[in-house]
């Protein structure tokens, strides 16, 4: 494959994925398709701008005109879809948005695609349409231990769907879909219209569930940038209900590894789960990030506990998600290369060191949007 569309490469994992491609295959072109939402940053893609093989294409996936034109246009081989909108407090607020980009969106680059493969005379010959989904579509699982995960628990769920492993549940890519929030139902649906243009029409597609990432470029209204951000500016950190939920963590480049080893060696038809096996209890992985922040801006230890606000719980917040990425590291050799620590470590850093980076998205309508969002809770 020599063009490779990568869509919402201006986002936070997209310009991970879209920076290893630029660096590592110099033989392909690689387009980077984005919107520019809120959440779309050029700055995420400064070092790698001026490289040969890489072209930037402002466009909104739900343009169905303009997706075959660029398609056809740059005559693309291989699409890697993350544009998205990615929040769930905002799906909360704005589902609407949430099912116009991520189902009608991925709707209309789908058939864009499939239109122009079948135009070549290779027809969908070497082609891939991969999908980055996520692990919330697969809803959530319980804990019935108030301890969390520190202690040994079990857990109630009893579907035969849910998958046991030392000891506890684990989302499989055998597992039932049943997303709860808007955010979750779009990404589900798109991943179902995936598949179906595979089943339906024979398109190579692929789709990849992966748990929850974290590093650096994260827009700062997620969890770990929001909180480091916060800690910085010392001001409050909202914990949603008692801080109970569970989230299993990925470093962003492990997920961009991964994505690349997929797109290569992944079979089509296929789904791959891509999680690192590291659940953390929200407030315990707080606790870590206010130790870690506090260290390195040489505060006394404990100095920012105080910032530690409980407030209302977010709507049908789901309690646990947990990945088995076995099948993943069974049949094509993937693990995470780092252990939580040190990519916590690294990515607090990152946060501290990139002061502008981060004062610049959220000066101006960011600002007054999370202001008033938390004014509410
Ligand atoms: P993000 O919000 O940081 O980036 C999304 C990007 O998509 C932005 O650059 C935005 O400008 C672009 N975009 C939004 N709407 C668009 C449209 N209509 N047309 C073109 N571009 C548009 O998101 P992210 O966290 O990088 O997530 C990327 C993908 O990975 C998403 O599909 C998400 O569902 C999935 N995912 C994310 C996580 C996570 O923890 N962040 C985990 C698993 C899967
Ligand atoms: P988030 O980063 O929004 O990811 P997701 O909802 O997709 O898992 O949130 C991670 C966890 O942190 C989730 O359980 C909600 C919780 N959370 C808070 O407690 N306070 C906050 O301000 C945010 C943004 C999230």
């Amino acid at each position: 494959m020599k063009n490779i569309l990568i869509t919402g490469g201006a986002g936070f994992i997209g310009s991970h994925v879209v920076r290893l491609f630029v660096n590592k295959y110099p033989e392909y072109n690689i387009v980077n398709l984005d919107k520019l939402t809120y959440a779309g940053n050029l700055a995420n893609l400064r070092d790698i701008e001026d490289r040969p093989n890489y072209k930037f294409v402002r466009a909104d996936i739900c343009d169905y005109d303009e997706m075959r034109r660029i398609i056809e246009e740059n005559q693309i081989d291989g699409i890697i879809h993350l544009a998205a909108e990615s929040h769930v407090d905002r799906s909360i607020l704005d589902p609407f948005t949430f099912a116009r980009t991520n189902v009608m969106g991925t709707l209309a680059l789908l058939q864009a695609a499939k239109l122009y493969w079948e135009s070549r005379p290779e027809g969908f010959e070497g082609k891939l349409f991969y999908h980055i989904s996520t692990d919330e579509v697969y809803g959530a699982l319980e804990l019935t231990d108030p301890e969390g995960i520190e202690s040994p628990f079990t857990t109630t769920a009893s579907s035969s769907e849910h998958h046991l492993a030392f000891g506890r549940e684990f989302f499989l890519e055998t597992t039932k879909y049943n997303p709860h929030s808007p955010y979750s139902a779009s990404k589900a649906s798109s991943d179902h219209f995936v598949r179906a243009y595979h089943d339906t029409y024979g398109m190579p597609t692929l789709v990849t569930n992966c748990s929850n990432n974290y590093g650096p470029y994260q827009f700062p209204e997620k969890l770990i940038p929001l909180f480091i951000n916060n800690i910085r500016k010392r001001k409050p950190l909202p914990v949603y209900g008692k801080g109970e939920n569970v989230r299993d963590w990925l470093f962003v480049e492990d997920h961009a590894r991964a994505i690349d080893l997929i797109f290569h060696k992944g079979k089509p038809a296929q789904t791959y789960n891509i999680g690192g096996f590291n659940e953390w209890k929200n407030i315990d992985l707080i606790r870590v990030i206010i130790k870690t922040v506090d260290r390195l801006l040489g505060n006394p230890e404990g100095y920012s506990d105080e910032l530690i606000t409980y407030v209302t719980d977010r709507k049908g917040h789901d309690m646990r998600y947990a990945i088995d990425s076995r099948k993943l590291q069974a049949e094509l050799g993937w693990e995470p290369s780092l252990q939580f620590e040190e990519g916590i470590e690294k990515t607090v850093r990152w946060y501290l060191d990139n002061q502008e980076w981060i004062d610049n998205i959220t000066s101006g309508d960011y600002e007054k949007y999370y202001d008033n969002m938390y004014s509410n809770r």
